[in-house]
């Protein structure tokens, strides 16, 4: 109980411009709310997607405005535990960030994950690049290929990264489609990304796979340099 009291508090003053859905759980018993599945729920909320979070993107905020508002209108349709009060995400919009190399798609993505997280949203996320879950995939002797699609398939909140980054086959273009069009018929939401400029998406992920992203998700053209490079030699 202090522990997860100590890792909710560090969270939270890590940023103190994000106001929690519940500020304070000694409130909640007055309220008929249960503290302790609370206090335990939030801080298993902060370590899942800590836990999925590279190190290059640990400190990872989202700041570009539209993606904000997104990580807020999840928080709106959040709906809270009858017991605890911590709010669970049901459904809602997606977003595509869209942007060259190296702009900061991965960076808003994971600081939008980690904002829903020090709100306290229970969302139970995953995270991949595309090309990663393809790899999990991928049939081989001891791997259920269909469990694996089914955890990036059905997760409450799941990001993929680098949409059409991949070498396009029969294989990972139906990899590609089932795993969008299940999101899409289940209004999960999802962050997807890509490198593809807006007019090549179709080419790059399937017409089908496009015309899906386009209604399920919010589109987002992130623009800049490739931060990679800055402040090096050309
Ligand atoms: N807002 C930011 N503040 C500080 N560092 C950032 C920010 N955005 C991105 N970076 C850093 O810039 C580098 C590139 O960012 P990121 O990996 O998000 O780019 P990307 O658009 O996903 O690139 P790619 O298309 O190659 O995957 C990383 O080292 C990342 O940590
Ligand atoms: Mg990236």
């Amino acid at each position: 109980m202090a522990d997860n009291l100590d890792l909710i508090n560090r969270a939270r003053a890590a940023f103190p411009h994000i106001t929690p859905a519940i500020p304070d759980f000694n409130a909640l018993d007055d309220k008929g709310g249960d503290s302790f599945t609370a206090i335990r729920d939030t801080a298993s909320i902060l370590s899942m997607t800590n836990d999925l979070i590279p190190p290059l993107y640990q400190r990872a905020d989202a700041t570009d405005e539209r993606v904000l508002e997104w990580v807020d209108a999840l928080v709106g349709l959040a709906k809270p535990n009858q017991f605890s009060r911590v709010p669970y995400l049901k459904g809602g919009p997606s977003l595509l960030l869209l942007g060259a190399t190296g702009v900061g798609k991965t960076h808003q993505a994971y600081g939008a994950l980690r904002r829903l997280s020090i709100v306290g949203i229970g969302c139970g996320p995953v995270a991949a690049s595309i090309t990663d879950v393809f790899a999990k995939m991928r049939p081989r002797p001891g791997v259920d290929s269909e469990a694996v699609f089914e955890a990036y398939a059905s997760a409450p909140l799941a990001f993929i990264d680098d949409l059409g980054a991949a070498k396009v086959t029969e294989w990972t273009e139906e990899v590609t489609y089932r795993l969008v069009n299940h999101r899409y018929e289940h209004q999960l939401p999802t962050i997807f990304t890509s490198n593809a400029a807006p007019k090549d998406l179709g080419e790059r992920v399937g017409e089908r796979v496009a015309s899906r992203l386009m209604e399920m998700a919010q589109r987002v053209a992130i623009k800049g340099d490739d931060r990679r490079r800055q402040g090096r030699a050309a």
